[in-house]
């Protein structure tokens, strides 16, 4: 498969688990957390499956487009380490949905980063909340769900909250 194909097959996946995440969250009050606002290109397809829900939005810079960039309120930046924390004190466990879109660059890297979502992220997400994931972000408290039909095993993540 060349990287086109890849990239393309990698972008459709994200597009579905979002958009299956918004029907799962349907009756989940809470907000929303999108972790690595990038080009901000999925912040901005949350904030039109979500126009009523507040969207927190992480990165360590912003090199978003301009038409992409949050409210100061809603964007927290910094290492997810420092900021996710902060936030927790902030919202405490009323997350319905956490997006997390971070991979790419080092290996060991990445996965240090997926252990600190899991271990963070399982006090925040509410039952019944979803966590969609470039990365496997595995929690005690979290079950898998199917991907999207069409959408091949470990290219996208979805998970929901138990408890
Ligand atoms: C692949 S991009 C996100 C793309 C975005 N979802 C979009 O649609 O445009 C990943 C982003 O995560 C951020 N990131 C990765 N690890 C991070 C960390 N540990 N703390 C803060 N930001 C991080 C990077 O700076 C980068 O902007």
């Amino acid at each position: 498969m060349s990287r086109l194909d890849s990239f393309i097959r990698r972008m459709q996946a994200q597009r579905a688990c979002l958009d299956s995440a918004a029907g799962l969250i349907e009756d989940v009050p809470g907000v929303v957390l999108e972790l690595g606002l990038g080009n901000g290109r999925t912040y901005d397809h949350l904030r039109e499956l979500f126009p009523g829900r507040r969207i927190i939005v992480f990165d360590r810079e912003v090199r978003a487009h301009p038409d992409c960039i949050p409210d100061d309120a809603d964007l927290f930046l910094g290492e997810f380490t420092e900021a996710l924390p902060r936030v927790f004190e902030q919202v405490g466990k009323t997350v319905a949905l956490a997006h997390a879109d971070f991979g790419g660059g080092d290996a060991d890297r990445v996965a240090a980063t997926a252990k600190f979502l899991a271990e963070r992220l399982a006090p925040m997400v509410v039952a019944g909340g979803v966590i969609a994931s470039d990365q496997n972000i595995p929690a005690d408290t979290w079950e898998s769900l199917p991907l999207p039909d069409g959408i091949s095993v470990g290219r996208y993540h979805l998970r929901r909250a138990v408890s």
